[in-house]
């Protein structure tokens, strides 16, 4: 029987995962992965971290699974998006990774939108300048280290980097690629425009290919550092949202993905590349060919619940939390929780966009205040909804739910009611890694295209329903998305 495996570095952990061909998980592991904030809006990891815990994620699937390297069929690689790793001539890192929640680069976002021009920006990548993604990071070392940049020989995404140190091949895939702003995202090439506009080397890029394409194979020095087969394929897969809406099932535009995970994600597929004409949402390649995608990222959304949690009641378990806050009525209430903890993306890109309660009253509980975090989520993901819903959605489609906030009913119940759509709940929980592995099936000839492998692979579930609550929670969201402007200009004074 073939076995495929997905490797996933997340900003917190190295994943290896191990799935036969019915889409059933063998071995999982994981190594939980330092991350550095050495001054504010930095966020820093190091590659070698990345690479020391996925070689002991590998052995520790094999081992668990009782496979031997030569049992695995072909390799798929997900990650964490938009992150700059910068190699020197001899394949060294220069400098800790900067990541996609890094908030440092406002300053070159501002300078990219001027000597390109915002719409040509748009029209070309698909995005404007957002502080996360990895070109302004690019000339963030370009304004701020230039013993550094002068030394730069390749850039790499932090997935990118695995592959590299298993194969010794730069090579990236078109999903992650579409995070950097330096590909043009209708053509699913690298656009020779922005590189020029910012004087950045064609050659300091990888080859792009397709998530399901072979990149690479793993080579002797890495086979005997992870146990795994010399020669093993190495997909292309993809940044993790896209691979994490492949294990989803969300490859064609009737599926419509809904993640909780640290940060929120509404992922829309398209079968024809279009852009948002404000750039709200990403417009980005999907991770598998021909098909683009629509998605709306914030911030913090189950990082809102666990900074709650660890600022203010650290002594109890989310199930408390959780179980007080369904005793609150929907609405808490009259309390509002906005949830840009760490800044904002979608749909206000403003690294100085804060959190806030607001409308607190001597009435109100804990419970009230836990609520009004989980309804605050909720809707900030309606606001990544309702543009993609504008942009147009097929008249029939289903919405899909996955991400560890996600394990909720209680939270799953708010934001079908605030979202006004049933979601469905989906028996795969390994997220990217899973998807990678799928787009590795495609590759090993197991399947023929992501599509057949999503249905060989992945069931539904429970759906939820929207209950009465949603009039409600509709009446609400237009004082929700009341806050962020009547606050923006105090968020920046702060
Ligand atoms: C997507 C994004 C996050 C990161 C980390 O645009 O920024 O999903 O990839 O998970």
């Amino acid at each position: 029987m073939p076995y495929l495996m997905g490797l996933d570095i997340s900003t917190t952990g190295a994943k290896a995962l191990i799935i036969d061909e019915s889409g059933a998980v063998i071995a999982v592991a994981n190594t939980p992965q330092p991350i550095s904030q050495p001054q504010p809006l930095w966020s820093e990891q190091n590659p070698a971290d990345w690479w020391d815990g996925i070689v002991s994620s590998i052995r520790q699937a094999l081992a668990d699974s009782g496979l031997c390297g030569a049992d695995i069929s072909a390799i798929g690689l997900t990650g964490q998006m938009h992150g700059l790793v910068l190699l020197d001539a001899r394949g060294e890192v220069l400098r800790p990774s900067i990541l996609w929640n890094d908030q440092r680069t406002q300053a070159q976002c501002d300078f990219m939108t001027e000597v390109i021009g915002a719409d040509r920006l748009l029209e070309l990548t698909g995005n404007p300048a957002v502080t996360g993604f990895t070109a302004p990071k690019i000339l963030w070392v370009r304004d701020n280290e230039p013993d550094i940049y002068a030394k730069i020989d390749q850039i790499l995404l932090p997935k990118d980097y695995i592959r590299f140190m298993l194969s010794t091949d730069y090579a990236t895939d078109l999903a992650g690629a579409s995070g950097t702003s330096l590909l043009n995202v209708a053509e699913r090439a690298w656009s020779d425009d922005v590189l020029a506009a910012l004087d950045i080397p064609r050659e300091w890029l990888p080859p792009v290919h397709e998530g399901t394409d072979t990149t690479a194979t793993v080579s002797g020095e890495a086979a005997d550092l992870t146990g795994l087969e010399n020669g093993t394929l190495i997909v292309g897969g993809g940044g993790d949202q896209a691979a994490g809406a492949v294990g989803m099932g969300c490859v064609a535009p009737d599926k419509i993905g809904v993640t909780v995970g640290t940060s929120g994600v509404v992922f829309a597929p398209l079968s024809r590349y279009a852009y948002e004409p404000e750039g709200r949402l990403h417009a980005f390649c999907h991770a598998l060919p021909d098909t683009w995608h629509f998605m709306g990222v914030m911030l913090s959304a189950a990082g809102s619940l666990q900074w709650y949690r660890d600022a203010l009641a650290p002594e109890l378990d989310f199930d408390h939390l959780l179980a007080e806050a369904a005793s609150v009525p929907a609405g808490s209430e009259g309390l509002f929780f906005l949830p840009y903890l760490t800044g904002e993306r979608s749909p206000h890109p403003d690294p100085l966009a804060r959190g806030a309660f607001i409308g607190l009253t001597s009435r109100h509980t804990r419970g009230h205040m836990t609520r009004a975090v989980l309804e605050g989520v909720a809707f900030g993901l309606k606001d990544s909804f309702t543009l993609i819903a504008r942009a147009g959605l097929p008249d029939q489609f289903e919405a899909r739910i996955s991400g560890g906030g996600a394990k909720s009913p209680i939270w799953q119940r708010i934001i079908a009611d605030v979202l006004g759509a049933p979601l469905v709940n989906i028996n795969t929980t390994e997220g990217g890694a899973f998807g990678a592995a799928i787009l590795a099936s495609v590759a090993a000839g197991v399947f023929s295209d992501v599509a057949s492998a999503c249905k060989a692979m992945i069931e539904t579930g429970e759906t939820v329903a929207v209950s009465s609550d949603a009039d409600a929670y509709a009446e609400r969201y237009a004082i929700y998305q009341s806050l962020y402007p009547a606050l923006k200009a105090t968020f920046t004074r702060l």
